[in-house]
């Protein structure tokens, strides 16, 4: 009830922001403590919560890559980018996150460009309604919204390390996720049903894949430490922000929830500015394997707390991505 009120009326947290802070606002204020020259990769940057997040660090002086499926929009975004901020560097390459081949590409190319990597924001998303396959044959929003970005984060791990300890620029990774990953219920978290689920229900598969996400940044989390490494990595609930991803439900029921909601909506400004405040904020320097909502640290569920439930689907993702990668047949 405290929260809920604390939410609605935007009252402030621990950190000086709450739901109403934006994006803008939470760079400017770490503008002075912003090193120069970062270069940030932001998945799903061709529209919402990702595109807002672009332009923001882009107007920070961070480098940006967008990579993504739809080059034309990344152009349009590219452009919308460099005419607020005309000396903004924006790096544009293809990637199609739902497939391993692709994500191994987008890696190569990437890498080819010899370019540092200080941050790294797996925010790409899909909210599908129908059941769909991958081309690797994964349930599609699983593919998309956590397989494919922990392969990416996997492929981009040691040039973030390497990066870390040349520049002494602690490098973060943030991964995107929701707060309906509370919604998952332990007994409905099951590896072989997420690859491929005998009765479908989208909300069901999507609220799986964002507790994937953070069960995904509590491991890493602790092989980052395991390793002595100067890089972090947290997971953020970006609020409920009316974006494509939304728009995608169509109908009544969810026009009329929607209708009777919008209070409760935040504006993209507002949905990115938690990401924002874990790429830049000094306060957030060394923090890792943690979860944000609202530009504060936050609770998430006991399941995405569970250590063993981490290990367990890390070690499932690694052999998965190995069979695909190596013996896509079997
Ligand atoms: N909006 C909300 O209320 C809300 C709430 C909680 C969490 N989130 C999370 O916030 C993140 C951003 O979502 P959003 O609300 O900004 O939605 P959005 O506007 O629909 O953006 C989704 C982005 O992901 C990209 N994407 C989807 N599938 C892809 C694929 N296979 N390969 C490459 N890129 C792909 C889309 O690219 P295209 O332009 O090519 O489609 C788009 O850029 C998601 O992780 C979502 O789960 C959103």
């Amino acid at each position: 009830m405290k929260e809920t009120l604390r939410y609605l009326a935007g009252i402030a947290g621990p950190s000086g922001y709450g739901s109403k802070s934006t994006a803008e606002q939470v760079s400017q204020d770490c503008c002075s403590s912003v090193p120069s020259h970062l270069t940030a990769i932001i998945t799903g940057a061709t529209s919402g919560i990702g595109a807002e997040t672009a332009r923001v660090l882009a107007k920070s002086g961070v480098r940006i890559v967008i990579p993504a499926r739809d080059l034309g929009k990344a152009a349009e975004v590219k452009d919308e980018i460099q005419r607020e901020s005309p000396k903004a560097e924006v790096i544009i390459l293809e990637i199609d996150l739902s497939s391993l081949a692709s994500v191994n590409r987008f890696c190569s190319e990437f890498l080819a460009l010899r370019l540092p990597l200080n941050i790294l924001i797996n925010n790409g998303g899909v909210f599908s309604q129908a059941l769909e396959y991958s081309e690797d044959k994964v349930e599609m929003t699983f593919a998309t919204n956590y397989l494919g970005h922990h392969f990416l984060t996997e492929k981009l791990l040691d040039k973030m390390v390497e990066t870390a300890a040349q520049t002494g620029i602690r490098g973060r990774i943030i991964n995107v996720s929701s707060v309906i990953h509370s919604w998952v219920k332990r007994d409905g978290f099951c590896f072989n049903q997420l690859l491929n689920p005998k009765n479908y229900n989208g909300t069901r598969a999507y609220a799986q894949s964002k507790l994937a996400n953070i069960l995904h940044v509590k491991e890493l989390a602790r092989h980052l430490k395991a390793r002595n490494a100067r890089v972090s990595v947290n997971a953020v609930h970006p609020g409920i922000v009316k974006t494509g991803i939304i728009r995608a439900h169509k109908g009544f029921i969810t026009d009329s929830v929607f209708f009777i909601a919008s209070k409760l909506l935040k504006s993209t400004s507002q949905g990115a500015s938690t990401t924002c405040y874990v790429a830049l904020s000094p306060e957030v320097e060394g923090v890792s394997g943690k979860y944000f909502a609202d530009c504060n640290e936050s609770d998430c569920s006991n399941l995405a707390n569970d250590e063993s439930e981490a290990r367990k689907l890390w070690k499932q993702t690694r052999l998965l991505i190995h069979r695909l990668l190596y013996q896509p047949t079997a």
